[in-house]
């Protein structure tokens, strides 16, 4: 990778005022956190009047408590092309918006990031796309990340990035400041090798990731696909999980670890709301709403082709068909937040969907049930828990997913031991939730199988299996997950001096 800029040089991008440079060497922060969407959303009151709120992700949750305690900074997207903010205070935490032109959304976020990286990473489902002008974008906007990040550090801070669209960063900081602790985490898989390799610029988003100390993964999987790539694309020599990065003409040579981090919810919190008088008398209503059925099933996803709603489709389909289901005993709910919907892929998706529910619900509805109640909408924390409560089986079908919170927040909600998901083998939950029923989402008998098998399982079976997953979801919740790699981080290797 040619080299960076420092932080004293910010990059300029017609139409992008970047961050100011700051007055001396280092900023003031000791710990800070990288992702492309900064931790807060904009908020629009009745006055009309907008106001920031802190975003309700686990993420954002489980970090407040590190980044009061610690002096802490969020570098990210503010969500609005062509709109320069000054940084300011929420939440207990410095937020430092990071700018993007229209033009960025649309060649670093919606380009490279969700039309190349995205499916890429998520065993090419659909068709990457690769285009130099996109990767030239996805450079300069992790540059002005890196700056922005730089500015506010204090001297030997610990920076921790976020997620596939910021991949370079690592590397940009370690050469712009080489006295910070430096993280990363990949939140989606990492891809095996053979699919890895298609990347044109499989060499720089390697060498962009090792300049972190440690890069945490969601699956060891993901952590063995990386060392392999690293092996092949760069030759390191790497010892279990360390990476011997050698010396070049910006960086001193160091030692990079990549391990397993599994990521994890806001246990608690569900559990509370879970608890709530008001949530429950809801999931009544929900229940009520929809004519009171015997089962009632629930899918929650981003609309996006990695989630396998067309594969959960057909099997529901076909069972309807078949006559193993009718509308009058059961129902499937299926909210499906709408998401990157200007990228192709995600419009198309839109179109089978839909075409496939009103197929069925055409099919099989009557004046009074309808067998999918399909919501495109985004809902409030409470709202998704009574529906977590209302449902008696959840499914998780995707073709492939770094973790799927969806699952872990099911059972964070089923305090009572009661209900059953359907899980699949392709997302990262289903490592820790073995008692869940786990499928392969492609192989569409199995899955009727899975379904039959979850409306009918006996109570007794249910709750044991329910129990033993609740537990693994209280004992692993997101506080622990974010303490156990800050302290893996913390406690590293020191660098090798050859
Ligand atoms: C996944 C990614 C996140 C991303 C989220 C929503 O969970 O790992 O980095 O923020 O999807 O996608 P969006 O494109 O709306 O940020």
């Amino acid at each position: 990778m040619e080299p960076v800029l420092s932080a004293a040089q910010p990059s300029t991008t017609p139409g992008v005022t970047p961050p100011a440079a700051p007055e001396g060497q280092f900023g003031d922060f000791d710990f800070i956190v990288v992702s492309n969407r900064l931790a807060v959303d904009r908020v629009v009151d009745e006055h009309g009047e907008s106001a920031w709120r802190r975003s309700p992700g686990g993420l954002v949750t489980a970090l407040a408590p590190v980044m009061a305690k610690a002096d802490g900074a969020w570098v990210g997207w503010h969500g609005a092309p062509d709109e320069t903010l000054e940084p300011f205070d929420e939440s207990n935490m410095r937020l430092v918006p990071v700018p993007l032109s229209a033009e960025e959304v649309e060649l670093y976020y919606e380009g490279f990031s969700n039309a190349t990286l995205w499916p890429l990473y998520h065993d090419v489902i659909a068709s990457p796309e690769f285009h130099r002008t996109w990767w030239d974008s996805y450079r300069r906007v992790n540059e002005r990340f890196a700056v922005a990040t730089a500015s506010v550090a204090a001297e030997g801070a610990t920076v921790w990035v976020q997620d596939y669209q910021l991949q370079l960063v690592p590397k940009m900081l370690r050469e712009a400041r080489p006295d910070l602790k430096i993280g990363f985490f990949n939140h989606i898989p990492f891809p095996p090798l053979e699919i890895y390799a298609q990347l044109p610029w499989r060499r720089q988003v390697i060498e962009g990731l090792l300049g972190a100390d440690l890069i945490g993964f969601q699956r060891p999987s993901d952590a063995s696909n990386f060392l392999r790539c690293v092996r092949r694309f760069k030759g390191y020599t790497i010892k279990s999980q360390q990476v011997y990065v050698p010396a070049d003409e910006a960086t001193p040579a160091y030692v990079s670890r990549a391990e397993a981090f599994p990521i994890s919810i806001d246990t608690a919190s569900i559990t509370e709301l879970a608890h709530r008088p008001d949530v429950i008398e809801r999931s009544r209503e929900i229940r009520r709403e929809l004519g009171d059925p015997q089962h009632i099933l629930l899918g929650v996803d981003r609309l996006d082709y990695t989630k396998g709603i067309g594969h959960r489709l057909k099997a529901y389909g076909e069972l309807l068909e078949d006559g193993a289901i009718t509308v009058e005993d059961a129902a499937l709910i299926q909210v499906a937040s709408p998401s990157r919907e200007r990228v192709e892929q995600y419009r198309l998706l839109r179109e089978d969907i839909e075409g496939a529910v009103g197929r069925i619900n055409g099919t099989h509805d009557t004046m009074k049930n309808t067998a999918i109640r399909y919501l495109h909408h985004s809902y409030p924390v409470e709202e998704m828990v009574a529906l977590y409560l209302a449902a008696d089986v959840m499914l998780v079908t995707a073709l492939r997913d770094g973790m799927n919170l969806v699952a872990k927040e099911y059972v964070a909600a089923r305090t009572g031991n009661t209900g059953m998901l359907v899980l699949s083998e392709f997302a990262g939950a289903a490592d820790t939730l073995r008692q869940a029923i786990l499928v392969n989402p492609h192989d569409i008998d199995g899955l009727k199988a899975a379904i039959v098998s979850a409306i009918s399982m006996p109570k007794v079976e249910a709750m044991r299996r329910m129990r033993l997953m609740r537990r693994q979801v209280v004992q692993n919740d997101v506080e622990r997950w974010s303490q156990a790699f800050l302290n893996a981080l913390q406690s590293g290797s020191p660098t090798h001096g050859d």
